[in-house]
């Protein structure tokens, strides 16, 4: 699977996210991959037949909780799945559990992102569907963490019992190979796919990696 995560791009939010949703679904119906577009949760509502994932959900219950986004909401504006603790947005242990048991509770997907195999190991215990590997000093840089870090990606692997997903600097098909080569499901790409002149050309040449 590739994950295409919108984070707060000026290029990829509002009227525009559609344009990087379309690229995908576009990719996916081509290639026949799993392809999710993870937008601002304002954006969720604006995809059409691609699947989508939350950025970031809390573990509370609907009630007086100002600013939180709750996982009830996220399926009902259409998301199948969320990212949680993901670099940008990092939690504490107890809410990472808290957001994988709100997710999980109303058939969401969960994707736990970690900085490390201690991290991978230590998320394992709140049973998420995936684990996202992600060095955050190579985020959003152009040294893949495939190429960077294969020995840390290896050992991600064999200290979690979900199933793995790397990212941090992924851009070309030969990325996606070497991170399917070292045990990993799939991947997780931001810039490589917003800041392309042509989005589905890289989203489908990331697909053809899988
Ligand atoms: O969530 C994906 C991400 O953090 C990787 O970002 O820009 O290095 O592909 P990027």
């Amino acid at each position: 699977m590739i994950i295409v995560n919108l984070k707060a791009y000026s290029n990829a939010v509002g009227e525009k996210s559609e344009d990087v949703m379309e690229a995908c679904r576009r990719a996916s119906e081509v290639t026949g991959k799993r392809v999710v577009v993870a937008p601002q949760p304002e954006d969720l509502l604006r995809a059409e037949d691609v699947e989508v994932f939350a950025q970031h959900v809390d573990g509370v219950n609907p009630g007086s909780h100002t600013g939180s986004v709750l996982a009830r909401g996220l399926k009902e504006a259409g998301a199948t799945g969320t990212l949680i603790n993901h670099s940008e947005r990092r939690l504490q242990d107890r809410d990472i559990e808290a957001s994988v048991n709100a997710a999980k509770s109303l058939g969401l997907e969960t994707i736990v992102c970690a900085q490390s195999p201690d991290d991978c190991e230590k998320y394992s215990r709140f049973d998420p569907d995936y684990i996202a590997f992600e060095p955050p000093e190579l985020i959003g840089g152009d040294n893949p963490v495939s190429e960077a870090k294969p020995g840390l990606i290896q050992e991600a692997v064999e200290r979690t019992e979900a199933d793995v997903l790397t990212g941090a600097g992924i851009k070309s098909k030969k990325d996606v190979e070497k991170s399917i080569e070292l045990g990993c499901e799939g991947v997780l790409v931001a810039s490589g796919v917003v800041k392309a002149n042509d989005k589905y050309a890289e989203v489908k040449e990331l697909c053809e990696g899988l």
